[in-house]
């Protein structure tokens, strides 16, 4: 058994001492510091830009970002090389915190990184670096991935390794405020996707089911409040936590097939990670307890103010009644439909779902072409009903 882990996590409630304190630390007089544009005009954002450009040499690039591509990694890393800085800070979603990941590695090596995607070529050294979550989604604060997509062949994969890893995940909730409805409805559900698919992970060990139990009653118990009383910020703190163990629990176990699944629908149709992840979820999880997946029976155990059931099949039909009537599904607000998904995509979609074989062999049963094709259906009635 074993549990791999990087960064060290600082829960902040001011954002500017604590990155102070972890620059002083880390004798740190050169920054390159990248901004996802959807934040960049927050109040905590530009205080910190303003205390870094007093004391720190700073080199600040302000990106626009759906979702990260190779050719975006190479051209930061192109300019970045000329000069390299003693650390990046990163700060945005789950994209900006993998596009700094990904050019923080290849601002010292050579060539592009198409010379490492999906090669098993591994990086020999890294930038250290701070990554700042503004969602509570996809982890990418302390997992050692960071997932790209090549436009010219449609591959979308991970590279990764310890010198990607961040350093220092410096989690402040107060960020996560600046997201819209829809897209905390569908980051949240994306980390509690990880949460589940961690836990119920062929691969899932003691120690990851810890992390996995934890983020995912963090994460159920807390996101329906955010919409509910939007001025809480403990609700945010708490769903913000829960993505971050999430993310640890991933970086040790892994995802499955609703992560297998979701791929194609983000590199071919553009639906947000989050957005198919989440609308997925709910199939994949019903299809799994069907085939006779039965760890679902213990995360209803911490599911707050629910009936109690000493039996594992009431269990397991109250936790998927649970996640039908979960609130923040309401949220996501668009269908596979609004993304140009149809029936004529179906066979497509369902078999590039199957790519991404080190997801799915870890699901917790065998999942096939029929499964996904089946849920794909479902789902398309559905959003006609709509
Ligand atoms: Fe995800």
């Amino acid at each position: 058994m074993q549990f791999d882990s990087k960064a060290k996590i600082i829960i902040s409630d001011n954002l500017s001492d604590d990155i102070d304190s972890i620059l002083i630390d880390e004798n740190i007089s050169d920054i390159g510091l990248i901004v996802d544009s959807k934040v960049s005009n927050a109040e905590s954002i530009k205080n910190l830009k303003t205390a870094l450009n007093k004391k720190y040499r700073l080199r600040y690039n302000e990106i626009e970002i759906n979702e990260p591509t190779t050719d975006m990694v190479n051209q930061y890393a192109n300019e970045f090389r000329k000069n390299v800085p003693e650390l990046f800070i990163g700060i945005g979603g789950g994209s900006t915190l993998d596009l700094v990941k990904a050019i923080s590695v290849m601002s010292v090596h050579r060539g592009v990184v198409e010379d490492y995607h999906g090669t098993g070529k591994t990086f020999t050294q890294g930038i250290r670096k701070i990554l700042i979550p503004t969602t509570s989604g996809t982890g990418a604060e302390v997992t050692k991935g960071a997932v790209l997509v090549n436009e010219k062949n449609k591959f979308k994969r991970a590279i990764g390794g310890k010198h990607i890893t961040a350093d220092y995940a410096v989690l402040y909730a107060e960020l996560t405020s600046t997201m819209p409805d829809n897209v905390t409805a569908a980051t949240g559900l994306d980390a509690l996707a990880h949460a589940i698919e961690s836990y119920t992970a062929k691969c899932a060990n003691e120690i990851t089911r810890m992390y996995s139990l934890k983020a995912f009653s963090l994460i159920f118990n807390n996101l329906p409040k955010v919409f509910e009383y939007k001025e809480n910020l403990q609700y945010r703190k708490n769903v913000l936590l829960g993505s971050c163990l999430a993310g640890y629990a991933i970086y040790n176990s892994d995802t499955g097939a609703c992560h297998a699944m979701s791929y194609p629908l983000g590199i071919y149709n553009h639906v947000p990670h989050g957005t198919a992840v989440a609308t997925l979820l709910p199939k994949v999880i019903a299809t799994n307890i069907k085939k006779g997946a039965s760890q679902y029976a213990t995360l209803y155990d911490v599911v707050d103010e629910v009936p109690f059931f000493r039996n594992a099949n009431e269990k397991l039909n109250a936790f998927l009644e649970q996640i039908h009537s979960f609130k923040p599904f309401q949220y996501i607000g668009k269908t596979f439909r609004d993304y140009g998904i149809n029936e004529s995509n179906i066979d497509f979609l369902a078999e590039r779902g199957l790519d991404l074989k080190s997801a799915l062999s870890n699901n917790p049963v065998e999942f096939t072409l029929n499964d996904s094709i089946s849920i794909y259906q479902q789902l398309m009635k559905e959003s006609t009903l709509l």
